[in-house]
């Protein structure tokens, strides 16, 4: 864990998701410059990858996002108290939340003042066997839902439930989980809607959907501890 230093989340609303979604070119210049501002236990992660595609988007992750906090925060990306938790979740001190995701070439950013966050992107790849898909991993209600589509509809749909999922797990600081049936996103489904309660039949739990307008192709929702936030989205 890097040490606690106080910086200031400058020019983000109380309100505000703050999202970046950008699609870095991995040349020589810009690796070896993101590679700069990584630190000690970044480079050994990054060292340990023997696929080079794999370590060079590892390195554009921890790069763009250090650049990304290091705005928000007002300190050089370098200086960015980043660590992560045992279970991967990327954290910061001094009560900023923030998530990431990618889908190559795409990368995902967020950050929010004093909540707590989750985001996650998919490209929309065919998918050959998506009644199998939808029979291991999503709700009935959401089963229910996808079998009233058409099946282009239906793997579209597919994905808005998978990257709600990950992005809600995301925001708990968990990661998957093994009965991934118990989480129901079919709100979000529902025409014009843009932000939903998450249904998790687990108690205490208490956080909102927000499906991000992205490019065509490309699926990306947040999951946020609470409801009425304004999402600012930039494509880098
Ligand atoms: C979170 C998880 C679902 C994301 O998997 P994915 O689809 O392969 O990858 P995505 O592109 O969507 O997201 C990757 C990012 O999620 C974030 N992430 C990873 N684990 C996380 C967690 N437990 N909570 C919140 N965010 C997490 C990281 O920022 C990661 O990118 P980084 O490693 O460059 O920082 C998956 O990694 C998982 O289930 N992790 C938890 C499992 C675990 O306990 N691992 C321990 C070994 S570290």
């Amino acid at each position: 864990m890097p040490k606690a230093v106080s910086f200031e989340p400058g020019g983000l609303a109380t309100d505000e998701l703050r999202v970046v979604l950008a699609a870095p070119a991995l040349d020589e210049s810009s690796l070896a410059h993101w590679h700069g501002v990584m630190s000690q236990p970044e480079n050994m992660r990054a060292t340990r990858s023997t696929d080079p595609l794999k370590k060079s988007l590892l390195i554009a992750r921890r790069g763009l996002l250090r650049t990304f906090l290091g705005g928000l925060l007002g300190c050089a990306p370098r200086d960015v108290p980043l660590g992560v938790t045992a279970a991967g979740q990327p954290i910061v001190t001094g009560g900023l939340g923030i998530s990431m995701a990618a889908a190559p070439p795409w990368i995902v950013m967020a950050a929010a003042r004093n909540m707590q966050i989750g985001i996650d992107i998919a490209t929309t790849d065919p998918l050959p066997d998506l009644a199998a898909l939808c029979e291991h991993w999503l709700h009935p209600r959401e089963r229910k839902f996808l079998a009233t589509l058409s099946a282009s509809q239906a793997a579209q749909a597919f994905y808005v439930l998978w990257t709600a999922r990950e992005a809600y797990l995301k925001a708990l600081g968990i990661g998957l989980i093994d009965d991934m049936t118990t989480i129901d996103a079919s709100a979000l489904l529902e025409a014009g809607v843009l932000a939903s309660p998450v249904v998790d039949n687990r108690p205490g739990r208490h956080f909102w959907w927000y499906s991000l307008k992205t490019p065509g192709g490309l699926v990306a929702t947040a999951a946020v501890s609470r409801s009425g936030v304004r999402v600012n989205m930039a494509i880098a």
